[in-house]
């Protein structure tokens, strides 16, 4: 019968792994080795129809996150992750996409975060060896309880191209090798100390290219007889082994399984011991930390005080600042005006200097003048002084009251240009020999004065 695809996979008829593979002709590319399918259904199958988280490292063209979903069907959600972000265009119902390198623990943890602990992870990413270690080192013991972690194309682990080579430090197939002894850890004395790996890991499977970890836990771990012999003690079989490992009688079987009892029982106990230790220290590792928050939540409220104080002392401040505002505000609107005072006050100034260095100036052409005038007078009064007769006594008597008329005036006129009185007087001698004072005027007299 033919197929057409796609077909949800709700409906989707139970079938092969391979069958589903080998009918995808019209879906979306898968790329996968025909010899891994066997190993899928082998380890996948205790998933199929369950609420199973699968997560698929590198999506490639999205065909194989679409032939999970058939496969585990229509309880489990897939998530495919891949660097390349073309890829979220894969996603659909039950299929999730995150985009992200898997080399990038922080990526792989929020990946864990949002969809839980996976119950199958499968690596076929870059298969770049340090990307594989990667991925491992954070993945496998986030799945659940009887989680399944498939590396595939681990051919790679032998291609330098990949970071691999043959026995080479970073193969991941040398790491799994390593984990075989730590899987047996328990046997190895105090050599190899059991871990977690060992506590939680049931089986490693080697196919070609491919390994494949189931997870599960233990209970005791013992080896238990059962069974009655039917033959006396061959104490050549096994050949080297211990005495409680060979056949024996009813009575050696309880003391042989007792002593396997007791072994097992210590180991469980040295586990236990190892566990309450680790408890002991995450509980004083929860005190410390919750001795932190204290110290955390005391400082933070401390600081939300101060904060506190500081936006009340701002708003203070905020107070102030508008009321300075306005004080500034009238005093510059008072500067204002002064300094619109000042300069008309300087401009009046200015003009009152032109003025005064004006009249100083006409003064001195005056003072200048009047000194002219009292030189001429001083010799015809030093000319009547000289004279003997009467009749030069009355010139002589006119000209002593002019002169003292004239030096009156002119010192009153060199008071008055000292104090800078404003007005300009010119002092005149009259035709009777008084000085008088006005302004200039062509009527007015200039000569010197005449002798009678
Ligand atoms: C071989 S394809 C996957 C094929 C697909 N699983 C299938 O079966 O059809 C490899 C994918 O790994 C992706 N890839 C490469 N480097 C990666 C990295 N560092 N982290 C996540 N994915 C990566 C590539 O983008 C590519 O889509």
């Amino acid at each position: 019968m033919t197929r057409a695809y796609p077909y949800p996979a709700e409906v989707a008829p139970a079938m092969s792994l391979w069958a589903d593979f080998q009918g995808n002709a019209h879906g979306r590319l898968i790329h996968k080795w025909k010899h891994y399918f066997p190993a899928y259904e082998r380890h996948f199958a205790p998933f199929v129809g369950r609420s199973a988280t699968i997560v698929e490292i590198g999506i490639g063209e999205g065909g194989s996150l679409q032939m999970w979903k058939r496969f585990f069907g229509p309880h489990a959600q897939i998530v495919g992750i891949d660097i390349a972000p073309r890829c979220k265009a894969f996603e659909e119902d039950q299929i999730a996409v995150r985009i992200g390198s898997q080399d990038d623990p922080g990526f792989l943890e929020s990946v864990i975060a949002e969809f839980g602990p996976p119950d199958i992870v499968i690596d076929d990413g870059s298969h770049i060896m340090q990307h594989v270690t990667a991925s491992f080192a954070v993945l496998y013991k986030r799945l659940s309880k009887n989680g399944v972690y498939l590396v595939e194309d681990l051919h790679t682990a032998y291609r330098p191209e990949y970071g691999g080579a043959l026995h080479g430090a970073d193969s991941f197939i040398e790491s799994a090798k390593a984990l075989i002894d730590e899987l047996n850890a328990d046997f190895t004395g105090d050599e190899l100390p059991p871990t977690e790996f060992t506590r939680t890991t049931h089986s490693i499977c080697f196919y070609s290219s491919v390994v494949a970890f189931e997870r599960g836990t233990y209970t005791k771990k013992f080896a238990p007889q059962i069974g009655r012999t039917v033959a006396v003690v061959d104490e050549s079989y096994p050949p080297g082994a211990r005495s409680d490992e060979r056949e024996g009688n009813d009575l050696r079987l309880e003391v042989v399984t007792r002593r396997e009892e007791v072994a097992s029982l210590q180991a469980e106990l040295g586990r236990e011991r190892e566990g309450l230790q680790h408890a002991l220290g995450a509980v004083a590792e929860a005190e410390a930390e919750r001795q932190r928050l204290n110290t955390a939540i005391r400082e933070a409220s401390e600081a939300a005080a101060q904060s506190r104080e500081i936006i009340e002392r701002l708003r203070n401040e905020v107070a102030d600042n508008s009321r300075s505002r306005e004080a500034l505000a009238a005093t510059l609107s008072t500067l204002r005006s002064d300094f619109e005072a000042a300069v008309q006050c300087s401009a009046a100034i200015q003009l009152q200097s032109e003025a005064t260095q004006l009249q100083s100036e006409a003064t001195r052409r005056q003072v200048a003048e009047l000194q002219t005038r009292f030189a001429a007078n001083q010799t015809v009064l030093n000319a009547i002084v000289q004279s003997k007769s009467w009749q030069f006594t009355k010139p002589l008597r006119l000209a002593g009251n002019r002169v003292r008329s004239l030096l009156t005036a002119f010192r009153q006129q060199r008071l008055a240009a000292r104090n800078g009185m404003p007005g300009s007087h010119r002092w005149t001698p009259t035709s009777n020999g008084a000085i008088s004072s006005g302004s200039d005027s062509p009527h007015q007299k200039r000569d010197a004065p005449r002798v009678h």
